[in-house]
């Protein structure tokens, strides 16, 4: 699979996120949340914490700050670029996935991920 639109770019303002879910190329279709950082950069990750398997994208646009998002039932932050918890209680990272913009659209492709730790 490729690059799959998931959101018109003016969809998310800064420091919000939007539910969405993407085809793999396995035929499954994926939980993602999309996350506009305060910066304005575009990122995609797994939507499931990687502690109790909540939903990220249950969170409110609060969630979101500077470049991570916070899961809303333990407080666990993400690391937007790396999936990377920064405390616990979760420890594991989540997927990141390739996500770009282009000609006003947010594209999305999970079956491509990001190396935990890659910047
Ligand atoms: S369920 Fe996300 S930190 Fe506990």
């Amino acid at each position: 699979m490729s690059l799959v639109r998931v959101l018109a770019e003016h969809d998310l303002e800064p420091g919000s996120l939007r539910a969405v879910e993407v085809r793999g190329e396995d035929g499954t279709l994926l939980p993602v949340v999309v996350v506009r950082a305060e910066d304005g950069g575009y990122h995609a990750l797994g939507d499931e914490c990687s502690h109790q398997s909540v939903l990220l994208s249950e969170g409110d646009d609060d969630a979101v700050e500077g470049c991570s998002v916070e899961c809303w039932l333990h407080g666990s932050r993400f690391d937007l670029r790396t999936g990377r918890p920064s405390g616990p209680p979760a420890v594991s990272p989540v997927p990141v996935y390739r996500c770009e913009v282009s000609d006003g659209d947010v594209l999305v492709d999970v079956d491509q991920r990001q190396q935990a730790g890659a910047a």
